[in-house]
């Protein structure tokens, strides 16, 4: 077999990248571990950036995210009693989020790639990576059957997520990490959102997030040690918490309602300098993870991808190599970024172990700076509703 680009992971990073490329005539093969009925379920992120909701747009991809997403133009802040409201429209001049469930991404994309005959290989085995420092890296794999295949590239894209095996192919990589000192337990419940928006709440018992995913599906998180064993979390205890934690601001109640889905995600920081090795390019969280407050994991993907089609389309199209070369530095110009806001969001609104009342009364001040002044809020308003690419980064 023989592709132009390979891509290993039918993630949001690959299934976009494959979109984009075949918009430049560019051709590819997708290989995915999983079965499709298991990426097409599997819920994680929640809100898209502006400029990732418009691309979509621009892509012909947005039929059913206009229908079926939410927009929302602001966000809410809870603490000490109280609610306060950031006008992500007012503040960042008519721009705002679109709340539409990652799966839902993953289910429209891989309809779309099918449909226009890329071939996605679900359940592929033993997939590595070789001679991607050579002009033909190749990229091997089992089917069903355990037969081995190989597909010889013109460049190979590791879009297979945090556990894949494309960053591991690179040597003598650069890593930056911080582990948290929490974890989030999120509930899927079949209960209208309580309120038209976020609520992003810190309560003296811990974080806790107020989302949505439909009119009538909520999407709720709590913070909770990172070794915590979920059977101690019966339905009865999650609401109570979620009661205690973010209806702090009045007499008003969360609606509660059958648990679809509940599980506990650990959160880190991680990045990986470089993303590149010869003829192999990371993209996503193959490359980086973010903790999960500020919701930027999918977008950061989206972001490298985007990226890498136009330093790839332009390879093709002139055989010049410069936006290749440049687009490590490219992305961790924006990593880095999305990596200080989730880490700044992170500290300012949860609860650390080891917090004396000190430590409590500055994250205090800090949120009623953030949400009562307007320069507070609008640069939490530009990071969250995502920054523009930066022209001053290196690269062409
Ligand atoms: P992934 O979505 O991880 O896709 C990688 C794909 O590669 C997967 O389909 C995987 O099966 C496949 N793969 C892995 N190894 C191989 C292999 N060897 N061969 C072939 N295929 C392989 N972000 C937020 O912003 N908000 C959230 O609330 C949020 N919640 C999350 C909850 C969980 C449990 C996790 C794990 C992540 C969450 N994230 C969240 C992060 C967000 O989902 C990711 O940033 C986003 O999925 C990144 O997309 P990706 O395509 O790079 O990687
Ligand atoms: C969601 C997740 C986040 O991490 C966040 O900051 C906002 C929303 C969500 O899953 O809906």
């Amino acid at each position: 077999m023989r592709t132009q680009v390979g891509i290993v992971g039918a993630g949001p990073a690959g299934l976009l990248l494959a979109h984009l490329l075949q918009r430049d005539g560019i051709e590819s093969i997708i290989l995915e571990k999983r079965t499709r009925a298991y990426i097409e379920a599997r819920i994680r992120a929640g809100v898209m950036e502006h400029w990732v909701a418009e691309l979509v747009d621009e892509i012909g991809m947005g039929e059913r995210m206009r229908r079926e997403g939410l927009v929302h133009e602001g966000i809410e802040i809870s603490f000490s009693g109280r609610r306060r409201r950031i006008d992500l429209k007012a503040l960042t001049g008519g721009k705002s989020i679109m709340v539409y469930g990652q799966q839902e991404f993953v289910k429209d994309f891989v309809a779309a790639r099918l449909a226009a005959g890329t071939p996605i290989r679900f359940e592929v085995g033993e997939v590595s990576v070789g001679d991607v420092t050579g002009n033909h890296p190749e990229l091997r794999f089992t089917d069903g059957e355990g037969t081995p295949h190989r597909i010889t590239c013109d460049f190979i894209a590791g879009c297979d997520g945090f556990h894949g095996v494309c960053r591991p192919a690179i040597p003598d990589l650069a890593i930056f990490e911080r582990a948290y000192p929490f974890a989030w337990l999120g509930i899927l419940a079949e209960a209208p959102p309580s309120s038209d928006e976020l609520i992003y709440s810190s309560h003296d018992n811990g974080f806790a997030l107020h989302s949505m995913r439909s009119p009538e599906l909520t999407r709720l998180y709590l913070q909770v040690t990172p070794d915590e064993d979920i059977a101690e979390w019966p339905d009865d205890r999650i609401w109570a918490e979620l009661q205690t934690r973010l209806t702090q601001d009045g007499d008003w109640r969360l609606s509660e309602g059958p648990v679809l889905q509940k599980g506990i995600t650990p959160m880190r920081s991680f990045v990986c300098e470089t993303m590149r090795h010869g003829r192999l390019f990371l993209a996503g969280d193959a490359a980086h993870i973010v903790p999960p407050t500020g919701a930027k994991g999918m977008n950061l993907a989206a972001a490298d991808v985007l990226l890498l089609s136009r330093a790839l389309a332009a390879y093709y199209k002139t055989g010049a190599i410069t936006a290749l070369d440049a687009y490590p530095a490219r992305c961790l110009a924006r990593i880095w970024k999305a990596q200080r806001f989730s880490w700044w969001m992170t500290s300012m609104l949860h609860i650390f172990p080891d917090q004396d009342e000190f430590g409590r009364r500055i994250q205090l001040a800090e949120i009623d700076f953030v949400t009562g002044h307007e320069a507070g809020a609008r640069a939490l308003a530009e990071n969250y509703v995502g920054l523009p690419f930066d022209d001053e980064a290196p690269g062409p």
